[in-house]
């Protein structure tokens, strides 16, 4: 059973994935919309992971007697200055989720809940990996810099072969 400390904080990383999944959508969109299918690929499923980081907790507080509660979603920025503008958004947004993760581990301990803490685990490297792999592409388009034709053509062909995690093994 997880105490209404932990419940209520779950249930804010729940609205925080959520809202990681809408804004990836929207670049995802974005991004078709201006021509970069593998970008566009790549950014749809990094909001499908999103998804599922939030279905995971869902069922998480669920299981452990708490109550889930589907958030509302803010509609996210739909228009965006360039490719870099896009990845150092992602960038910063996933910095500032594995901030709000450290924080939910940290609590955990407060509260002595190993149970949420070792579940909590999975993110913690998730965020590893997706910091990891935000900055690779960042470092990327940084080379490419203002090649905005061939650069950006090669790159659109490359980042589909990029994954953000041995993700899911659940
Ligand atoms: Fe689920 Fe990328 O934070």
């Amino acid at each position: 059973m997880i105490s209404q400390k932990i419940e209520e904080k779950l249930n804010v990383q729940i609205g925080r994935e959520a809202a990681s999944s809408q804004l990836y959508l929207s670049m995802a969109s974005w991004a078709e919309v201006e021509g970069f299918e593998g970008v566009a690929e790549f950014l749809y499923r990094q909001s499908d992971e999103e998804r599922d980081h939030m279905l995971k907790l869902i069922k998480f507080v669920n299981e452990r007697g708490g109550k889930a509660i589907v958030p509302a979603l803010e509609k996210p920025p739909a228009k965006f200055v360039s490719m870099r503008s896009v990845f150092e958004d992602l960038l910063a947004h996933e910095r500032e989720i594995t901030n709000a993760i450290n924080e939910l581990v940290f609590i955990t301990l407060e509260e002595k809940d190993y149970t949420t803490h070792r579940f909590l685990q999975w993110y913690v490297e998730e965020q590893l990996e997706e910091e990891a792999l935000a900055q690779t592409i960042l470092d990327k388009l940084k080379l490419i810099g203002d090649d905005k034709g061939g650069g950006l053509y090669l790159f659109d062909r490359d980042i589909t072969s990029m994954s953000a995690s041995p993700a899911s093994e659940e």
